[in-house]
């Protein structure tokens, strides 16, 4: 829990891990084309989890979602009320309860690393009263035991070669690795699953789950499960 609450004190300051506006932007559009296969017939209600920035919000809603936004850094609510103010098929939460039992589609991209093991299964099983019968449960850019700092190093550069932020990318991780992003890392730890250890978490919270071929976000070397209530 105290780990949880370092992390979220970090998600709700001056967040350093996007090298740029450029980068920014090329992560959510990224994330869009990755997750579009997978939304559902519109109209479509999904609910984005620890969603940051959001900004791939706007499209989502162009497909004939209804878009529940919920972060719980508070300060990421406040700038996404900002953000999306005047678009009323954007939604920002304070807590879950107009999500329950709503969601054909709940995302949770890039999150649970920043969650206690022990917490997980809590979080799970609240994310399982917010689905529709049918819905689907989407767990992105999974860490895995094996992963080191040098694959989200790599990763970074290559995708800051494909997106015209290369430059940036190479100033922004001399940035990171002075950040407090790195010091935390060091002394928090990040959660970290295999393919095996995640299905198996999600099996005992009531989940049917399966692996995606490829991780949604840029970085390959991680991995996302998808997941169905039993
Ligand atoms: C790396 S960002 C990912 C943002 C977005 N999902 C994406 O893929 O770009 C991690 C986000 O998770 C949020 N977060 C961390 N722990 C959380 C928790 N226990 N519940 C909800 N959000 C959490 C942070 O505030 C932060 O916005």
């Amino acid at each position: 829990m105290e780990n949880n609450n370092r992390w979220l004190e970090y998600w709700n300051g001056d967040v350093s891990v996007y090298v740029s506006p450029r980068h920014l932007e090329a992560h959510y559009k990224g994330l869009f084309a990755d997750i579009t296969p997978l939304l559902p017939k519109p109209p479509f209600t999904l609910l984005d989890y620890g969603c940051g920035d959001a900004l791939m919000a706007p499209d989502i809603a162009s497909r004939g979602g209804r878009v529940l936004l919920y972060d719980r850094a508070a300060a990421r609510r406040a700038t996404l009320r900002n953000r999306f103010a005047g678009q009323p098929a954007i939604e920002i939460l304070d807590d879950l309860k107009a999500a329950e039992g709503a969601c054909d589609l709940a995302l949770m991209i890039s999150v649970i690393q920043y969650v206690p093991k022990a917490e997980l299964p809590a979080l799970l099983r609240s994310l399982k009263a917010l689905l529709k019968p049918d819905g689907l449960l989407v767990i992105g850019d999974i860490l895995s035991p094996d992963n080191s700092m040098v694959g989200d190093v790599s990763a970074l550069l290559r995708f800051g070669m494909k997106e015209g932020f290369l430059a940036d990318a190479m100033k922004g991780l001399v940035k990171t690795l002075r950040s407090d992003y790195r010091k935390m890392r060091g002394e928090l730890g990040l959660s970290s699953y295999s393919i095996s250890d995640i299905i198996g978490v999600l099996t005992e919270c009531g989940f049917q789950a399966q692996p995606l071929t490829k991780n949604i976000g840029h970085a390959h070397h991680r991995r996302s499960v998808t997941a169905r209530l039993k």
